[in-house]
């Protein structure tokens, strides 16, 4: 049978630089007949450009493999399958997790990463949060629960992660204390979030006397940290006792440092890693489909993101520039059709 999705077309890094972000038609690599039972072929309608993205082509990761097609997630329809299952669902829109690179028109995701949507979503308010984000704030949502703590701390807080968190706080009536990176940034989260406790990290020596303060006064002792470098030190040791610190991201691309090994000790504060597919991966296939559809029904809360710009996918070094300039003002998409 002929293969309809022998070529796509497709962004494809061949030297980790931002100057080799090129547009081009490629042969694609799949075909219905080699797909797995709950694989699916998705048209890609959008696709977003996240920070990891960039740290990704500019080479920040030693496992990254050139020639390669960057984007992790999309959001589309489905549009083959080989098993009865995917077939019932051609023409479904959903967002899913994407293995093969997702900044192409056409591409390959599984039902078991993929929230589908009922008929009549608003897609591209969908297409702003798509699959990653939602799924990772669900688990840390479901570590809250679990720790059960007064407050909590995020940093990276003009995210979409960061957004989608506070919200999602705020449903389980927990307290944020909010860190970005300047005084500007804070003022601006302040105002869009309406959040009490928005901090910088511009003065540290002033931000680490703040910090220590209004964490011991709301007992926040859970902290989300995404930055990495010396600030995670800082935040650490001025911690409450007791405290968990996940480490979910490294946005400055530096190494932790900084920890002291009194507070590890004499005040039982703890480091920990966070990965959401760590997580999902362990769920259910109940557990799974109910954090699915939890992520569906509060697109327009919890996970409402904004969109600060739109591309077609030939514009890609365009569309990375302009997120570049304010990475908190919402998300840019490709639009590959
Ligand atoms: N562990 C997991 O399972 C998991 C899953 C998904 C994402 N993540 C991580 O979560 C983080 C947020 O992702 P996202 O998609 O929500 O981000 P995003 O919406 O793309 O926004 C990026 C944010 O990072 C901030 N930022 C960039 N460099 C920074 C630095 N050096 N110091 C402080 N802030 C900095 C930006 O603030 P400015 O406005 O100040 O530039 C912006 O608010 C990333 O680190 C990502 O890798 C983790």
């Amino acid at each position: 049978m002929q293969n309809i999705f022998e070529t796509v077309d497709s962004i494809v890094v061949s030297k980790l630089s931002l100057d080799s972000v090129d547009y081009t038609t490629k042969p694609s690599g799949f075909s219905i007949e080699t797909l797995k039972d709950d694989e699916f072929i998705a048209k890609v309608l959008y696709t977003p450009i996240s920070d990891y993205s960039i740290h990704e082509i500019k080479g920040h990761f030693p496992t990254t493999k050139i020639p390669y097609t960057p984007g992790f997630e999309a959001t589309g329809e489905i549009a083959a399958g080989k098993s009865e299952k995917v077939k019932s669902l051609i023409g479904k829109k959903v967002s899913f997790k994407v293995n093969i690179g997702a900044w192409q028109n056409y591409t390959i995701g599984s039902l078991r990463q993929a929230i589908v949507y009922e008929d009549g979503v608003d897609l591209k308010k969908a297409s702003a949060a798509c699959y990653v984000n939602p799924l990772t704030v669900a688990g840390m949502l479901e570590l809250i629960k679990k720790n059960n703590p007064k407050a909590i701390i995020n940093t990276g807080a003009g995210s979409s992660i960061g957004r989608m968190l506070y919200q999602g706080c705020k449903s389980l009536n927990v307290e944020v204390v909010n860190i970005v990176r300047n005084k500007q940034k804070a003022e601006t989260l302040k105002k869009e979030l309406g959040a009490e406790h928005v901090l910088s990290t511009e003065d540290v020596e002033s931000f680490r006397t703040e910090f220590q303060n209004v964490a011991a006064k709301l007992q926040a002792t859970v902290c989300f940290e995404c930055v990495g470098g010396s600030i995670t030190g800082v935040i650490f040791n001025a911690l409450p006792p007791n405290s968990t610190l996940y480490v979910y991201g490294t946005l400055s691309g530096q190494d932790i440092s900084g920890v002291n090994g009194v507070q590890v000790r004499w005040a039982n504060k703890k480091i920990k890693g966070y990965l959401a597919y760590t997580w999902f991966e362990k769920l259910t296939e109940d557990e799974r489909n109910r954090v699915h559809s939890f992520i569906s029904q509060n697109l327009n809360t919890i996970f409402s993101a904004n969109i600060q710009g739109e591309f077609p996918l030939s514009q890609t070094k365009e569309a990375i520039e302009h997120f570049s300039k304010d990475m908190s003002a919402g998300k840019v998409i490709l639009i590959p059709q």
